[in-house]
């Protein structure tokens, strides 16, 4: 049976194989007792690490606020055995400083995720996207400026390109930050973070990665091989819309399905198990919108 934690990159943090993320099905849109199982069954198996963003839930913030509610009402004892991140990056609030990557928008977003998530820190604060009309040390050293504060314990970067993720690593280097982790879309169906070089620096540079939406926002499941349920992420049409479903991908899965059961797997597992073999794979970081799904993600990984 292979460890559940992995090191993240050369640093002292340990983090699961499989991590949970908060993106979707965990807003003022979805039942919070749904909410609540899911998360309490992730630590109970433990899933430790906890990921979200400012924006995530419907309505944006929403799903900092059920996490508020549930360290409130469930997880305030076990603070020191969760590892909790955050980040700034996409549209938040109106106006010039809600968006992309100023000190200004950083530094005030952090405050405001805190105090909905009922912390005194994340331990993981991250940039979700490269701004190239802010210059990079302005981003770079809000960051640096967090950690100081004590606001996070940790840095991680979201999204950037590879010349800019050189340029951060160096920097933070030099101030005694170090990136901890980079954060990218990474599954069978989207190699990009492979193809453009990201895996392999971050793995060079001792920078952990953990791979978001590994199961392609549910593609690589079975979720939609007899059509699109009433219940699922494809039938908002919002990010996962309904031309996604070609026939040429539900080849791919009949024959990844057929893969999967020679090894007694189910399609989820072995995408998931397809992201953790690539080298300087840290973490799958799934979403679930059900207990039954996250126990079948972390079947075969975590057990
Ligand atoms: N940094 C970034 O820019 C960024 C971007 C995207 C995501 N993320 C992070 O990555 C996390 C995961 O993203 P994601 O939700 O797209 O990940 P994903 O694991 O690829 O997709 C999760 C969805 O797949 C379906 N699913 C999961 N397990 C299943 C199973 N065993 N059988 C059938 N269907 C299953 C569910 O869809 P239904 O809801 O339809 O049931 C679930 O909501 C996010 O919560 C967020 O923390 C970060």
């Amino acid at each position: 049976m292979p460890a559940i934690y992995s090191r993240c990159g050369k640093s002292g943090v340990l983090l699961p194989k499989v991590s949970l993320g908060f993106w979707h099905n965990f807003g003022d849109d979805a039942p919070f007792e749904r909410s609540r199982a899911i998360t309490r069954f992730a630590f109970d198996h433990g899933i430790t690490h906890f990921d979200f963003a400012n924006n995530y839930g419907v309505p944006a913030g929403s799903a900092e606020l059920t996490m508020g509610r549930l360290m409130d009402e469930d997880f305030r004892p076990y603070r020191d055995e969760l590892f909790i991140s955050t980040k700034a990056g996409y549209g938040m609030w109106d106006g010039p400083y809600g968006d992309w990557g100023s000190r200004k928008y950083l530094i005030s977003s952090l405050d405001q995720s805190l105090q909905r998530m009922h912390l005194e820190y994340v331990d993981l604060f991250y940039s979700h996207r490269y701004d190239p009309n802010t210059p990079i040390e302005e981003t770079l050293q809000a960051l640096v400026d967090i950690v100081r504060s004590g606001k996070a314990l940790y840095v991680g970067i979201s999204n950037w390109p590879l010349e800019p993720l050189k340029a951060a690593t160096q920097y933070l280097r030099e101030r005694d930050v170090p990136l901890l982790i980079y954060q990218g879309r990474l599954n069978m169906l989207n190699r990009e973070p492979i193809e453009q070089g990201i895996l392999d620096f971050c793995r060079e540079e001792g920078i952990g990665f953990i791979a978001y939406s590994p199961l392609a926002q549910g593609l690589l499941t079975d979720r939609y091989l007899d059509g699109i349920p009433a219940d699922s992420r494809m039938a908002k049409e919002h990010f996962l819309k309904s031309d996604r479903r070609t026939p040429e991908l539900l080849e791919y899965l009949h024959q990844l399905e057929a893969k999967a059961q020679a090894s007694n797997r189910s399609i989820a597992q072995e995408a998931l198990n397809w992201v953790l073999d690539q080298p300087g794979v840290t973490s799958v970081l799934v979403g679930a919108s059900s207990v039954e799904q996250l126990k079948n993600n972390i079947n075969t990984i975590i057990s």
